[in-house]
């Protein structure tokens, strides 16, 4: 197997010059920097490396809470977007034990087309998916649960309960306490389109952060901050959801192993469950 550094370096050189081969496969291509950026905010090695960051943290702490990635493992990607994510874990998995779920269809055309699979499926915002129930041993989804309304997200954890064998075990990315200071600190400088729209995410930040503090699921889907696309405001904004509510309000179907948040080294906090044993 590569080391991680040499791993991050083969998957650089897919974008940069491709094509790049790995245990046989052609690792995937690309869509445009335009649609890059339009979904991560970022193109090329820029978000690459935050994807890498993402992956490192995914399998290191799995690791850690006694569930190390193995060959024989399936995983999903929840909001696979273009498989930025996706695809760092074909250092680990075989291309066949990768799967993406997608609202948006032309992410799914791409994600077939550059991983030359037929694993990416089209999903509606809310369950149920198409995917047998203990499919999966590991369900990832970045700046995904970032965005979900609060019913929303309690309809995908009851889905991934269903999805994931027992002991399964879920990382998700959701927006952290220094995004209220972020957001705000945009206010006033004159800002359009999406950078305008969080800068009004709430009228009142200190009173939106406080009921963070206070184990509250934020959620605020204001003008600007749907996705657009299918991505529509009924289900999709911008969302904050703190340990307390982690930990509580999933803990009939998952127990919350750990809410990572290294502000010099993440840009989203990331909660790593595990599905209880008795759960369905
Ligand atoms: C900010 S993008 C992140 C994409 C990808 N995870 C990445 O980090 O590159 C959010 C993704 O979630 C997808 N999405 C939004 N709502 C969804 C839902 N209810 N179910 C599945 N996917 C959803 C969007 O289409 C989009 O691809």
């Amino acid at each position: 197997m590569l080391t991680q550094d040499d791993w991050f370096e083969a998957v650089c050189r897919s974008y940069s010059n491709p094509p790049v081969f790995y245990n046989g496969i052609k690792l995937p291509g690309f869509p445009s920097d335009e649609i890059q950026t339009n979904t991560t905010g970022q193109s090329g090695i820029n978000t690459l490396k935050e994807a890498f960051i993402f992956y490192q943290d995914c399998i290191e702490n799995f690791k850690i809470l006694g569930m190390p990635l193995q060959k024989k493992h399936t995983l999903l990607d929840f909001g696979v977007g273009w498989g930025r994510i996706a695809r760092f874990f074909l250092r680990e998995l075989p291309l066949k034990n990768i799967y993406g779920i997608d609202v948006t269809e032309d992410f799914i055309e791409i994600c077939k087309k550059t991983f030359q699979t037929e694993n990416f499926l089209v999903t509606e915002p809310f369950p149920p998916t198409q995917l047998s129930s203990r499919k999966f041993n590991f369900i990832i989804g970045y700046s995904v649960f970032s965005h979900l309304s609060e019913k929303a997200c309690e309809s995908w954890m009851r889905e991934f309960s269903r999805l994931l064998v027992p002991g399964g075990m879920v990382a998700l990315t959701t927006r952290g306490r220094t995004f209220f200071d972020f957001c705000k600190s945009l206010k006033g400088k004159g800002h359009t389109g999406y950078l305008a729209a969080l800068s009004n995410l709430f009228d009142d930040f200190s009173d939106a952060r406080t009921r963070y503090d206070q184990g509250e699921f934020v959620h605020s889907n204001r003008d600007g901050v749907n996705g657009g696309g299918a991505m529509t405001a009924d289900f999709y904004g911008e969302t904050f959801i703190p340990e307390e509510y982690a930990r509580s309000a999933y803990s009939e179907l998952f127990h919350l192993e750990k809410f990572l948040f290294d502000p010099s080294r993440q840009t989203h906090p990331i909660m790593f469950f595990r599905k209880k044993s008795n759960s369905l």
